[in-house]
């Protein structure tokens, strides 16, 4: 081979590694990108619910984001049907190095709309975050121990949105295909932990509070919803 060649050969090589440095950091940022706009519109969203009731804002938390990117992806490719059985290990304390203390765990499984209708980014951020919030409707203030008591299940992800003592949020997602067309798996995560049980729910009161008097009128996120 000429010296000639050889110089060419190295050059052809170069450029191709540079080709796919830039597709890959390309592809890199297109998902941090979509996720972000996924995490900011539910951050908004929950903290313009948790104001409906004096809680103050929630605030990003990397870790967070990581450790629900992380269980979003579990659910996806371990439970059946993508659904939020609380089943992913990584947020447990125990099993995660950054967070001590329970982190509250809420999610979405469900189609993200028709192939005609997929949701954008942001619809994922906000539908999830008013599928929590919108239990507000079974929840009695004046009587929430019987709801508590009775059907826990259908109030304690509202609860967790708007309770008092949590203070970082993270958000993971992804939408994958499936045989009855394409799903979308959401974690949304809260630090401390809300929820807090104990035999007199005394932390519900303090941590759920009414909505405020002045407070504008609830409407749904969507008309469909
Ligand atoms: C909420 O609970 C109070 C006290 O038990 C009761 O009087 C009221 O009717 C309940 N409201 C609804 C909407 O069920």
């Amino acid at each position: 081979m000429t010296p000639e060649k050889k110089v060419l050969f190295v050059k052809i090589g170069l450029g191709l590694i540079v080709a796919s440095m830039l597709v890959g950091y390309t592809y890199v940022w297109v998902q941090w990108v979509d996720l972000e706009a996924a995490r900011e519109s539910a951050l908004i969203l929950n903290n313009y619910y948790r104001a409906r009731h004096g809680s103050a804002p929630l605030t990003r938390n990397a870790d967070l984001d990581m450790i629900a990117q992380m269980c979003a992806l579990y659910y996806r490719d371990y439970v059946p049907g993508g659904s939020i059985d609380h089943s992913c290990p990584y947020w447990r304390s125990g099993y995660n190095f950054y967070f001590s203390e329970g982190i509250g765990e809420c999610g979405g499984g469900s189609p993200t709309g028709s192939p005609e209708h997929l949701w954008t980014n942001i619809e994922i951020g906000e539908g999830n975050t008013w599928m929590l919030y919108k239990e507000i409707y079974n929840y009695n203030f004046s009587n929430f121990k019987t709801d508590l008591e009775t059907h826990p299940r259908t109030v304690l992800h509202f609860t967790q949105v708007v309770w008092r003592e949590s203070k970082y949020f993270g958000l993971g997602m992804t939408t994958y295909r499936s045989k009855k067309g394409i799903g979308m798996v959401a974690t949304l995560f809260y630090y401390p932990s809300g929820n807090l049980i104990t035999d007199d729910w005394a932390h519900f009161l303090m941590n759920v509070r009414p909505v405020l008097k002045d407070a504008p009128a609830l409407e749904g996120w969507k008309k469909q919803y």
